[in-house]
């Protein structure tokens, strides 16, 4: 096939949920902003580990032999995606705000009371609350760091207004999952790190549209979570080395110190570990598809551009449909300048939640409320139970899907 073309047919075919009807009519996926859906790669991982090998780990049996390699082959495949050289960087947990809880537990022991730390304004809750409370039973002080309304982004100027000798850590969003605003993280971590403070970046969000390059951004820690790129329920954090090795961790004193198993509480929920690495071998195939060749961060790399640039299309048509409707206000750029594809929007007459029901009866899966990004909804002035309508797209929707949910978005706001 011609390698400058998309093949979304191929895609859609590998995506079962995709083909999924309810009363004959075809969903329109636009709720990738709260979970992506799953190739047929990382189901046939998850049902192949309880048909073949479905065990614990750390002894002589095959499966549990099997179990091991597979745990370490994905962590090897997680590195690759996330830029590090180093898997014991990897840590893989239950999601993201509970590995956020687990870190921010263990980090407080480098803080003392007096010490300062900033959190922007952008963040979901995920990145704010572990830190706020940490602030409080620890006697640290709270910065507030504020995004500008014009670039929907932290802008440096802001962060270093905040800096001094006391600020010991940054919690920092790469991108919005309310106004779909992207961070020039390495800018800002580059600032931080100029005081001593260490970065924290939650990368949810942005991790299905963009591939992440930890060592070229220079952050200290980076979270996801598998599920909203197109893997299991799951959440992941990259962290330093020298930081991990040196942690102060919350583990039985049975269980290993090695990285990245130290931070691993309890048995792992090695099936959806499996599932991941089958999402990690999609992106491969897709790379394959698109006449890729090189080492898997290479074929990562090509998949994410394929699938960006196809994504990238689509925001634009969207964005385009949305911004030419009366009494729509996007809360996020009008455009898909430094943004991804998640787009949220409030309307003069209709409540996020009136419109939400309309669409999701007709088909067109969306989201409404605040989306856990209270500081965001507070910035914009927006009802706090209301919030925004959002919808959120991702590489395996199409420009015919976009066409028909404009169309219902207009119906539903007429
Ligand atoms: C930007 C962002 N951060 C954090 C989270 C929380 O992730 P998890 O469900 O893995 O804890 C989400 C989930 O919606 C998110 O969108």
């Amino acid at each position: 096939m011609d390698s400058g073309q998309f093949p979304i047919e191929q895609v859609r075919g590998v995506f079962p949920a995709l083909a999924t009807t309810d009363d004959g009519r075809r969903r329109i996926y636009f709720d990738n902003a709260a979970g992506t859906q799953v190739p047929q790669h990382s189901i046939d991982r998850i049902t192949d580990f309880f048909h073949r090998y479905n065990s614990n780990t750390g002894v002589f049996n095959s499966t549990s032999v099997a179990v091991d390699a597979m745990v370490e082959e994905t962590i090897g495949a997680m590195a690759d995606f996330l830029g590090t050289p180093d898997p014991g960087e990897v840590i893989i947990g239950a999601n993201m705000t509970t590995l956020t809880y687990q870190l921010s537990r263990s980090l407080a022991h480098r803080f003392a009371p007096g010490d300062e730390i900033i959190i922007s304004r952008m963040e979901h809750e995920g990145n704010v609350t572990p830190w706020l409370q940490m602030a409080e039973d620890n006697g640290l002080t709270v910065r507030w760091l504020d995004f500008d309304r014009g670039s929907w982004q932290v802008e440096p100027a802001a962060l270093a207004a905040l800096l001094n000798d006391r600020t010991r850590l940054l919690a920092l969003n790469y991108a919005s999952n309310l106004t779909g605003g992207v961070n020039d993280v390495k800018t800002l971590a580059a600032l931080a790190h100029e005081v001593g403070a260490l970065v924290y970046v939650d990368a949810v969000q942005y991790a299905s549209h963009r591939l992440i390059d930890v060592v070229d951004l220079g952050v200290d820690f980076l979270a996801c979570s598998p599920y909203k790129f197109f893997g299991p329920h799951l959440g992941v954090v990259y962290g330093r080395r020298e930081l991990l090795d040196s942690l102060h961790v919350y583990k039985l004193r049975c269980a290993s110190d090695e990285l990245p198993y130290r931070f691993s509480t309890g048995t792992p929920a090695f099936e959806l570990i499996a599932g991941l690495l089958g999402t990690l071998e999609y992106f491969q195939w897709l790379a394959g598809l698109m006449g890729a060749e090189g080492n898997r961060r290479d074929q990562f790399a090509a998949a994410y551009r394929a699938m960006g640039d196809h994504e990238d299309g689509l925001s634009a048509r969207l964005l385009q449909g949305l911004n030419a409707i009366p009494g729509l206000n996007m809360q996020g750029a009008t455009t898909t300048d430094n943004r991804v594809a998640t787009f949220s929007f409030t309307h003069d007459k209709h409540s996020p939640s009136t419109i939400a029901r309309g669409l999701s009866e007709a088909g067109l899966f969306c989201h409404w409320g605040d989306n856990y990004a209270m500081e965001v909804a507070r910035a914009l002035g927006l009802d706090p139970v209301e919030g925004v309508l959002r919808l959120g797209l991702a590489h395996y929707n199409t420009r015919e899907e976009v066409d028909t949910g404009l169309d219902l978005i207009v119906q539903a706001l007429a």
